[in-house]
This record gives structure tokens, sequence and C-alpha cells, in this order.
């Protein structure tokens, strides 16, 4: 067999009724005697292909049936239609080589616990949820790239090592630069902003860092931010434009992914509708609904939906545990180990997400006006909605030294928080920036940062200023939203956390 004339299964469509050749690894099989089901990936698809004794040779046939999770193979066979298949094609074996065995791969079907599989992050990305992820982010990033191509935005690549803090001093990673500290980046924003000058429209996009040490499912050390920055921009502007931005992309990732986002178990329905305009809050407004009665009478309603689906859960997993105690056939058993392992992960979010909602309740009604919202707060105004929220007019001192102060209201900045909706929380953080020279020069010493560090970034202030302001998306949290992914760490290829640098 040649693989020169292989075939991918993505285009087995073309090849109904046709010999193909497709290379691969075997991804799952199970054998009832004189017939074989294998199903095979080859990183376009998945296939069923079927082995019948007697149609391909006696050897191949016993050599199949011996063959571990993730062998290489090469298999040739004629293609049918089968709606039932995965994939919507089966391949009915004349012929197989195997290139490499693969004996005792550790990820098996009986699933694992989030630890295990970090460890095991080289393997787990041939996972069909890693590869349906990978799909996304791939479709996300082309959509993202696309969308400001397509409008007049021009890219600039923003250095990682940079001089200066960008973002909150706290979480500065800091390299030893020829025996001087520098930072690895935080935000391609301030040099955008020097670009943006001479381009009008520009944006970078790129991996950032921040040494943040809480541990959230929305946190990362290392993570992909897209910023865009435009001159000539008011408020206004800025929402409109991550709007249509955000609109964009969702559309672009349901034409193109819907299948992927089905495997993943995500709200297609629901993304449908992610179309302009987003609802507007002011930051003010949020504060009243947090301590409000609306916020008390929806954490009560979420209290007792929660306590239905732990008694829900808990049932479940109780007939599961007798099914498996009787007498049931080998591959019936890995498949309720697989599944009482993932109700068992949702029971313990359920009884999490339980003891919670009274904290939340009671963060949201001490809620004073001034702090920044915390991670339970944006939850909760999120979950209102079902459309993504921009929270605008932030006060000053919660807020980075370069957003711009309302000039009606020197107690607030012209940013904005865009909040995906159910409950996921920020996607994006942007403002306008202030273009006054005073101004900027009191907003850095405020903050206590040095402003002999920001000379190039003040002279912007004295050569012809402008209004201007932009925004930053991040990517995991994006794909987290879409998928419905629980922790941002599984929407990046090789996740870096506080304590995970290992792959
Ligand atoms: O709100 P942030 O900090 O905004 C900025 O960095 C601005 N300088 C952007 C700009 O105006 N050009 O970050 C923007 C977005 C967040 O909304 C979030 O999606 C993502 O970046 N983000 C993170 N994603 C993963 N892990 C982290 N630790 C993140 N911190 C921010
Ligand atoms: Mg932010």
């Amino acid at each position: 067999m040649t693989v020169s004339t292989k075939t991918y299964i993505s285009e087995l469509k073309n090849h109904i009724g046709k010999q193909v050749t497709l290379a691969g690894w075997l991804y799952r099989g199970r054998s009832s005697g004189k017939i074989q089901f294998l199903i095979v990936r080859d990183g376009t698809g998945l296939c069923q292909c079927v082995a019948e004794k007697g149609k391909i040779p006696d050897d191949t046939f016993d050599q199949l049936k011996r063959l571990g999770t993730e062998s290489s193979l090469i298999v040739t066979g004629l293609v049918r239609a089968d709606e039932r298949s995965v994939g919507g094609h089966e391949l009915a074996l004349t012929d197989a080589e195997v290139i490499a065995h693969a004996d005792g791969y550790p990820i098996t079907p009986k699933s694992h616990g989030p630890d295990f599989l970090l460890k095991h992050r080289h393997l787990h990305l041939r996972s069909h949820r890693q590869w349906c992820i990978g799909k996304i982010r791939h479709t996300l990033v082309d959509a993202i790239r696309r969308f400001f191509n397509d409008n007049g935005f021009t890219l600039i690549d923003t250095p990682i090592l940079t001089a200066m803090a960008g973002e909150d001093k706290q979480s500065l990673f800091e390299v030893d630069y020829f025996g001087d500290s520098v930072n690895l980046t935080q935000t391609g924003q301030l040099h955008l902003e020097s670009a943006v000058m001479s381009f009008g429209r520009v944006y970078c996009f790129g991996p950032t860092f921040r040494a943040e040490k809480s541990k959230t499912r929305r946190h990362l050390t290392e993570f992909w931010m897209v910023e865009p920055e435009v001159a000539f921009i008011d408020l206004d502007g800025l929402l409109e434009l991550s709007e249509n931005f955000v609109s964009f992309i969702v559309a672009h990732v349901l034409e193109k992914n819907r299948a992927q986002l089905e495997i993943l178990g995500a709200d297609c329905a629901r993304l449908e509708a992610i179309k302009p305009p987003f609802y507007r809050l002011t930051y003010t407004d949020t504060v009243d609904i947090l301590t409000g009665d609306k916020t008390k009478k929806f954490l009560a309603g979420q209290l007792q939906d929660l306590k239905t689906q732990k008694q829900q859960t808990e049932a479940r997993i109780a007939k599961l545990e007798k099914e498996l105690a009787g007498s049931v056939k080998q591959w019936k058993k890995d498949k309720i180990a697989a599944e009482l392992i993932d109700l068992r992960t949702d029971l313990a979010e359920i009884n999490t997400r339980i003891e919670n909602n009274p904290k939340h309740a009671k963060l949201a009604a001490d809620f004073r006006w001034g702090k920044d919202l915390g991670g339970s707060d944006e939850t909760i105004i999120s979950m209102m909605h079902d459309k993504p929220v921009f929270v605008t007019h932030y006060p000053k001192n919660a807020k980075a030294f370069y957003m711009k102060t309302d000039r009606d209201n020197d107690k607030v900045v012209l940013n904005f928080d865009m909040l995906a909706p159910a409950g996921f929380g920020e996607i994006i953080g942007g403002s306008t920036r202030e273009e006054d020279y005073d101004l900027l020069v009191s907003r850095i010493e405020a903050q206590g940062l040095d402003v002999q560090n920001y000379d190039w970034y003040l002279d912007l202030r004295k050569y012809g200023s402008v209004p201007h302001g932009g925004f930053g998306l991040g990517v995991e949290r994006t794909i987290a939203w879409l998928t419905g992914e629980k922790h941002i760490r599984q929407c990046i290829a090789f996740p870096r956390m506080t304590d995970k640098v290992n792959i």
C-alpha cells in the first residue's frame, strides 16, 4: 500500500463507492468475532473501518484484532455512505498495514481526572474534544485576522520584551535582560498607541503574559490577545466596533465549525442570536442591579435550580452504579464508567455552585460603588443576559492609568468591559485613552508609576494628540464561551498556569 495516493477522511464524501487508502491512528476498536469495527482518525476526522474475516488477509485480520489504541496504520477499502457512522461514512476494508504498534496507551475511554489529562496533554491533544477545540481555535484566529484586515486595519507586531508596565504592576513577569530588568508584555496597547498615530487603524495579535497569582478558571499566565486601536474614535464608536467584531467572529465559527461546536455541547441557537446591538449598562447601573431585589430573586431561583440538578444527577449516578455492579459486557462497563466520571465532575461543580451561591449573593448585596467588579459579580450580570453586555464608565480609581477621564464626571473613565452571556464573564476590556498631557502625567503619578519610564508614551500627547481608543479580546476566554468549556486551560494546546508549565 502506498500513502502517496491517500485520501483524507474529510474528503470521503467525494469517493462514495470507490476504493481509497487512509492513513492515521486507531482511535478506538471493537471486535465481535468475525467482524471488527475500527474507528480511525487522520487529523481531518473520524471514520469507522469495518474489517470482516475473509475480506482481508487472515493474518492482517488477526493483527488488527490485537492492535492497541493509537497504533498508526494505513487502511484500504471501499467507501460507503452510512448516516449512523461517525462522520457519515464507513470503509469496508480490503487491506491494512500497521505502521507502528502502540501498547498500553495511557488515556483510556474510562475517562480521567483533569490533573492526569494535563500531565498527559502531549497525548490528550489527540482526543476528539481537544481536536474539536483546536479546529474552532484555528477558525477563530482566522476570523479575527480577517475582520481587521478587511476593515482597513494594519497589523503591527508589538514587542514581547518591554520596559514598562501596561497594566497592573502586580502581574508583571520580570526577565533579566543583560543585567537590566524588563518585563514580558501584558498588552501591546501602549505601542499600538504610537503606531495608530501613523496608520490610523492598527491591531496586534500575540501572546500576552500576566503573573496572575489567582487560580481561576478564567486566568492563564500566558494567553493570546488581539488588540485593535483606532485614532479619532469615541466610546460609542468603540462599542460599535467591538459588537460588530464579536458578531462577525461568532458567525464565522458557526459557519465553519458547527459540527465541532455540537460535539462539544455548545448552544448553537444562543450563538446564532449574537448580533448587534448588545446590551449597554453603566457601571453605576450595574451596582444598582447587583445590590437590588432583581439579583436577590435571580440568585434564589438559581439556587433552587441547582438543588434540582443535584438531585437528578445523584439519582442518575445511583442508577448507573447499580447497573455497573450487575453483569454487563466490558464495552458497556467502560461506557458507564466514563459517564460516571463525567457525572461526578458535574456533581462536584453543582455542589461548588450551591456552596458559592450565598457567598456570591452576599458579595453582590454588599457591593459598594468604587470597587472593580469581581468575577462573581460579572458572572451574575452575564447570567441575567442572553447577549453580551457592555459595562461602561467604571470608577477611575479602580482602573488603569491610561483610561480617559470622563469630562462630565471626573470620578469615572470612558472605558468598557464586554461580558459574554450565560455566566461566562469578561472577554473584552477596552477604553478611550487619556489624550491630555497633564491629566495623563497626574494619572501615572497617582498610580505610583515612574513618569520617566513613560517618556515616549507622553510624547504622543505632545505631538498632535487625538482622541483614540481600543480594546483587547482574550482568545481562550472567547473559545471557552463559544464552546461551553468550563476552564480556559482547555482552550489552548499547551496551557500555562501558576502551578503548571510541564509540557
Ligand atoms: O482587560 P484587559 O486587562 O485589557 C488590556 O490589556 C487592555 N490593554 C486592552 C486594550 O485596551 N488594548 O485584558 C483584555 C482581555 C480580557 O478581557 C480577557 O479576555 C483577556 O484579555 N485576559 C486574560 N485571558 C486569560 N488569562 C488572563 N490572565 C487574562 N487577562 C486578561
Ligand atoms: Mg479587564
